[in-house]
């Protein structure tokens, strides 16, 4: 890490010396998550019928969890941001500035730095809708390269006697990039207005972005991450309840909520420590079991032949759509799925998935079951499979190829997540999200 909580506890009171007093009387707000698919979104495309949306999001996601995999070159970027952004689900609709300028940003749980494309653009992707200008802003701050606050999180090799500001340089696991000046400016947020929030003002952005994708809001559990940012006006906790794909209507119109702050789970509601593996952007957990009808599989460790159960370190994440398990525990898991639901299984007309039927088929499901430490998190129809066409669905989880296992979105669809950096916790709690 190229900087420590520590240090950035001194940011942050430098930071927020203006933004407590806004909006001290409300520990909660909420806001809606766009899916990237669902008619409200830029992205919505209606040449495309719902199994083609699909097999998009479910290409996304695989090339999505590949670059979780790819190494971080740590020479290029202070930030841990390994995700390609291209393939984050879901956009947030948020403003910057005061008058606000709107932005629609990925929603990366992923990553930590939020950016967003800046005037006088020196190279910019192609953005659909105006770039942010700080010359429009009575609130823009660029921060100052001798200051402990770019200190902390400016470039590790910020120039002061090249440049008064502070610069940034993230990079990302496919090359695309994005550098400029971190800042601080007015965020709006649903009906909160967040001030001071330190976020980058990209210059130079390139790489993968697609023309809607306006920027990237960073909600990791790093110290820079909005959710950490925001922890003087709300308490350091946030929550999503993510709408499943259903067979007739496709996707939702609908949309999903977050809600940042408190909330109350109510009762029957599990809750898992979040893992301290660095970096802390990811929240991992830690998976000890999967139970298929009544059958517990082990959990076979790291190639060898032994059969005590150990734990798998598993991300909670909400950018990736398909849920990986480490190769051994999959092969098991879909030999006994398989054998539980005892039905003719079909191709994936895509040739993306490897366990698919057709859906009126399976008249019933053998009870599944992800034992988190001290969280049984329950997979229904919807957690576990995803209608690919008007008849067929597919098993939403697949070998982790070597890769870091991950708990994608089709897994959290139905549930309240939520992730609770103040006691370091991810809770669960089964919810129909449309009725939220
Ligand atoms: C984003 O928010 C603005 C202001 O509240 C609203 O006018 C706009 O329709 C929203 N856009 C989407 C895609 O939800
Ligand atoms: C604001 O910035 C834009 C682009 O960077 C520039 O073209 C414009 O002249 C500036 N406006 C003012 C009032 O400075
Ligand atoms: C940018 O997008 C607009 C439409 O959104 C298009 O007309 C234009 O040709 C694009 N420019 C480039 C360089 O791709
Ligand atoms: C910083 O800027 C000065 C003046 O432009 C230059 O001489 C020096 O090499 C730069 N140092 C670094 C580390 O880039
Ligand atoms: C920004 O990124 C571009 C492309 O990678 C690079 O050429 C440029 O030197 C970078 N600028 C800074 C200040 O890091
Ligand atoms: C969503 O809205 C579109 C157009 O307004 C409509 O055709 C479609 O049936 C709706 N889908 C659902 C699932 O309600
Ligand atoms: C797992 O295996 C890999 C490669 O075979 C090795 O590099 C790694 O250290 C092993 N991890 C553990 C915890 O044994
Ligand atoms: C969706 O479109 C593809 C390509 O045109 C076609 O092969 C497929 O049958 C369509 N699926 C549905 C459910 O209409």
């Amino acid at each position: 890490m190229a900087f420590s909580s520590f240090a950035f506890a001194i940011t942050l009171a430098i930071l927020y010396t203006a933004g407590c007093n806004a909006t001290a009387n409300s520990d909660t707000f909420s806001i809606d998550l766009i899916h990237r698919d669902s008619v409200d979104s830029p992205f919505y495309d209606s040449s495309m019928n719902f199994s083609q949306r699909v097999g998009h999001a479910i290409k996304r996601s695989i090339i999505h969890s590949k670059h979780l995999n790819a190494h971080h070159n740590p020479k290029r970027s202070t930030y841990q941001t390994q995700i390609i952004p291209d393939h984050g689900e879901f956009l947030l609709n948020i403003s910057y500035g005061n008058p606000p300028q709107r932005v629609l940003a990925i929603a990366d749980t992923g990553s930590d730095l939020s950016w967003i494309q800046c005037e006088p653009c020196i190279h910019c992707y192609n953005q659909s809708g105006s770039l942010f200008y700080p010359n429009r802003s009575s609130t823009y701050k660029p921060v100052a390269c001798d200051t402990d606050a770019c200190k902390v999180i400016g470039s590790i090799d910020a120039n002061c006697s090249l440049t008064r500001n502070c610069p940034y340089d993230a990079a990302y696991g496919d090359g695309s990039t994005s550098n400029g000046t971190i800042s601080t400016e007015t965020v709006t947020l649903g009906d909160r207005v967040l001030q001071d929030i330190a976020f980058g003002c990209g210059f130079y952005n390139d790489g993968v972005f697609r023309p809607t994708q306006g920027g990237i809001v960073g909600l990791g559990g790093g110290d820079l991450s909005l959710v950490s940012q925001i922890r003087a006006i709300v308490p350091g906790k946030f929550s999503y309840c993510l709408i499943p794909f259903t067979l007739k209507g496709g996707i939702s119109n609908k949309s999903s909520k977050m809600i940042f702050g408190n909330i109350d789970f109510g009762p029957n509601a599990v809750s898992t420590p979040l893992l301290p593996i660095l970096p802390n952007t990811y929240y991992y957990v830690a998976l000890e079991g999967i139970t298929v009808g009544g059958r517990r599989l082990n959990l076979v460790s790291n190639g060898s032949k032994t059969t005590k159960p150990s734990k798998v370190n598993m991300i909670v994440d909400s950018g990736t759509t398909l849920t990986t398990f480490p190769d051994k525990l999959y092969n098991q898991f879909e030999a006994a799925l398989k054998e539980a639901i005892n039905v003719r299984t079909i191709k994936d007309p895509q040739k993306i998935l490897s366990l698919c039927y057709r859906y009126t088929k399976v008249t019933r499901l053998p009870k599944v079951t992800l034992h988190f430490d001290g969280a049984d998190v329950e997979m229904s129809r919807d957690n576990l499979f995803v209608p690919v066409s008007n008849h067929i669905m597919c098993l939403a989880i697949r070998s982790a190829a070597g890769g870091l296992p991950v708990m994608g979105n089709i897994a959290q669809m139905n549930y309240i997540v939520g992730f609770d950096l103040d006691n370091n916790l991810v809770s669960f709690k089964r919810t129909d999200c449309e009725k939220l």
